[in-house]
């Protein structure tokens, strides 16, 4: 059986009171999840802490990680605001890398992307790099650890919009970025909800989803991560 990731992108989300009352909820469900699927929980840097400290209990009986949504492209020293890889690495082992969020509102491109990739790596976190072309998948630049990363294949007409891709169009693309990048995970992203998540996760090339909108509910993160 195929390993699945369902990843949860809350984005600029959720107070600290938000997330403790998320992570009861999710927690208090008690929740059965098969060896086969491994959830990631990405909150904002703030929650960090509290969302590591939330999933502690689950995490004797399920596959459940923290993950931060972005990472400095700098290792330290004078970049006021900048979050680093190594400060991650103290609660997270996943990163969000070039969503396609930051490359539109923060003029992300290419370059800084490698370099985030560069620092993820370094300190041994998992970068999920999201790409919405195959161009910005041919644009990494990883070295010897190419095998080290997840890729999310994320359309930009189907995030936020209720307007999935085809499952047969991501799967094409899922295909080609296995075929730029080696036998990488490759997971899909965009307006995945409980109702179309298996369409998804059943194609022969993709190995899970990044959901944005629908892991604010952790009744439906937790009908996404059943049915996938
Ligand atoms: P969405 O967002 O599920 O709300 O479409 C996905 C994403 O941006 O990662």
């Amino acid at each position: 059986m195929k390993k699945v990731f369902i990843i949860a992108n809350w984005k600029l989300n959720k107070t600290r009171l938000e997330a403790q009352k998320w992570l009861a909820e999710f927690s208090n469900s008690n929740i059965q999840v098969p060896p086969s699927k491994e959830i990631v929980i990405c909150p904002s840097f703030t929650l960090l802490p509290e969302v590591e400290l939330g999933i502690h209990s689950l995490k004797d009986r399920i596959t459940i990680k923290v993950g931060a949504q972005d990472v400095s492209k700098f290792s330290e020293g004078s970049y006021t605001g900048e979050v680093s890889a190594k400060q991650i690495k103290d609660f997270s082992e996943v990163v969000l890398v070039g969503h396609s969020e930051r490359r539109k509102n923060f003029s992300e491109n290419i370059e800084t992307v490698n370099q985030k990739v560069r620092n993820t790596l370094e300190h041994g976190l998992t970068p999920v790099v999201c790409v919405s072309q195959l161009d910005e998948a041919k644009g990494l630049d990883l070295g010897a650890k190419s095998l080290k990363i997840i890729v999310a294949y994320e359309p930009i007409f189907a995030i936020g919009t209720g307007i999935p891709d085809t499952p047969e169009n991501a799967d094409k693309m899922a295909k080609n970025i296995k075929e730029i990048l080696g036998e990488i995970p490759v997971l899909y992203g965009g307006s995945v909800s409980k109702f179309n998540v298996k369409n998804f996760t059943a194609m022969p090339h993709i190995d899970g989803a990044l959901v944005g909108r629908a892991s604010l509910d952790p009744h439906e993160f937790i009908a996404i991560i059943q049915n996938a």
